[in-house]
C-alpha cells in the first residue's frame, strides 16, 4: 500500500518574496505538489510571492474560488457556495495526498490567521501528517511599512474586520489600545467614518511590502481605489521606557 503523502500548510508572507520563512521555502522546494487558493481569472497572491521559488516538476493545483463577495444574489447564500467549494478542495489535495504525493498549500501572510489554509485544515489535518509552518502577517508587515510600533507594555490590540456593522467597529475601537482594521476593500468609507468620529490617531497603508505599495495619509485616500489587500491600524500610545 502506498504510504500517504504529508501536508504542509505554508505561511510565505505578506508580499515581499524575502519574507518566506528558512522553513517555509525549505518545505515548498521539497513539495512534490503546490496548491493554492484564487480568485478567478487571478494570478494569486500566494502563488505570485512564491513563483520564483517554484521546481518546473512541481505539480500546480489552483483551488478556484467559485465566489469572490459575501453578498449573493437569493437563492445562492454564501456560506454553501464556499462549504461546497472547500469539500471539492480538499477532496483535490487529498487525492494527490493518497497516492502518496507531499502536497504544500501555500497561504498569504500566517496559514492560521485568516488563512484560507484554516478550511482545508479542518477537513484534512486529523487525517494525514500535517504540518503549519507560521509565517509573517500582514498586520506586522504594515507596522513596519507605517514605521507604528503597535503595542507597548500592557496595552492590549484588537484585531478588527471592516465588514463588521459600524456600531459594533466603533464599540469594539472605543475600547481599544491600539488596533488592526482588515478587509477594508469596499468597507472602507465605514471604517475611516468611525476612526475620524473617535478622534483616533490612525494610519493606512494598501499591498504593504508587495508591488504597489502605498502609504497615505487617511484623509487623502480614495474611498473608490481602496483595494482588498489595505489595512488601517491605529498605534498604541508611546510608551517613553
Ligand atoms: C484573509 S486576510 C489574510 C491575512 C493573512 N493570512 C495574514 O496573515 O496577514 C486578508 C486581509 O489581510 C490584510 N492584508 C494581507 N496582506 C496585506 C498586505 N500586504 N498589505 C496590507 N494588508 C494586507 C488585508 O486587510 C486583507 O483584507
Amino acid at each position: 500500500m502506498t504510504e500517504p503523502g504529508r501536508l504542509w500548510g505554508l505561511g510565505v508572507g505578506p508580499g515581499d518574496p524575502e519574507l518566506i520563512t528558512v522553513k517555509a521555502l525549505r518545505l515548498l522546494r521539497q513539495a512534490s505538489v503546490v496548491a493554492y487558493l484564487v480568485a478567478k481569472g487571478k494570478k494569486g497572491n500566494a502563488f505570485s510571492i512564491v513563483e520564483a521559488h517554484l521546481r518546473a516538476d512541481q505539480v500546480m493545483v489552483p483551488l478556484v474560488f467559485p465566489v469572490t463577495s459575501e453578498s449573493l444574489p437569493p437563492p445562492l447564500c454564501y456560506e454553501t457556495e464556499i462549504a461546497r467549494f472547500y469539500d471539492e478542495a480538499a477532496a483535490e489535495v487529498a487525492r494527490h495526498l493518497d497516492d502518496g504525493r507531499d502536497v504544500a498549500v501555500i497561504c498569504e501572510g500566517d496559514p492560521f490567521f485568516y488563512g484560507s489554509f484554516m478550511y482545508l485544515y479542518d477537513r484534512l489535518g486529523q487525517h494525514y501528517e500535517t504540518e503549519v509552518v507560521p509565517g509573517v502577517s500582514s498586520i506586522v508587515a504594515c507596522a513596519s511599512v507605517l514605521g507604528a510600533p503597535l503595542a507597548y507594555r500592557n496595552q492590549s490590540l484588537v484585531v478588527l474586520s471592516a465588514l463588521l456593522p459600524e456600531a459594533e467597529l466603533a464599540q469594539r475601537l472605543s475600547a481599544a489600545d491600539a488596533a488592526a482594521i482588515m478587509k477594508l476593500g469596499a468597507h472602507f468609507a465605514k471604517a475611516r467614518r468611525v476612526v475620524v468620529a473617535l478622534g483616533l490617531g490612525a494610519l493606512y497603508v494598501e499591498r504593504a511590502t508587495m508591488p504597489g505599495q502605498r502609504t497615505l495619509a487617511l484623509a487623502d485616500v480614495d474611498p473608490a481605489t481602496v483595494p482588498y489587500f489595505a489595512m488601517i491600524l491605529v498605534p498604541g500610545r508611546k510608551w517613553q521606557a
